[in-house]
């Protein structure tokens, strides 16, 4: 059964220095609930360039944190939402390299590359909610001899 145990932190996304707790944040709630070093790494970067989008192009907003578990998994889910302008073309936006101005493009599709599951939401005029789940990956259990 999947259960979500609800939101365990709520950080604002209003400054740079925000972009640092957030980094820190997430490395440490990865680290906590097991991820490796390499998977840290992973969800701390895809971590970073959604608050930075929260920051530059929603204008601001708040990340929200939780530990989910599905069976004997556990697994941790980052929400970044702004009510910025909202994305008006998502796939094209999902893209490489698209950038509405000033950045590489890379944000938004390196992030989803990155992490387990990827959910956008959003309404051109009201805001932006991106969702992303990454679970510990432990090894397999050894499998009884016959
Ligand atoms: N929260 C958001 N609100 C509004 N528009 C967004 C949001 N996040 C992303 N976008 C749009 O999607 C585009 C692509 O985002 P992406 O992060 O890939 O590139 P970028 O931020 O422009 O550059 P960078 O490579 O520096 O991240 C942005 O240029 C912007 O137009
Ligand atoms: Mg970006």
């Amino acid at each position: 059964m999947h259960t979500d145990a609800g939101v365990e932190a709520r950080l604002p996304i209003r400054s740079d220095m925000d972009l640092v707790w957030v980094r820190q944040h997430v490395r440490q709630a990865a680290a906590r609930l097991g991820f490796g070093l390499v998977d840290q790494t992973k969800l701390v970067t895809a971590a970073s360039e959604l608050a930075r989008n929260t920051l530059v192009h929603g204008g601001g907003g708040l990340m929200e944190a939780s530990h989910v578990a599905d069976g004997g998994t556990d697994g941790l889910r980052l929400t970044f939402s702004d009510t910025g302008p909202g994305i008006p073309d998502l796939d094209r936006a999902l893209s490489d390299g698209y950038t509405s101005g000033g950045g590489l493009g890379m944000g938004l599709g390196g992030s989803r590359r990155l992490v387990h599951d990827f959910v956008v939401e959003s309404v051109p005029g009201s805001g932006t909610t991106v969702r992303v789940t990454s679970w510990v990956s432990r090894p397999p259990r050894p499998r009884e001899e016959a």
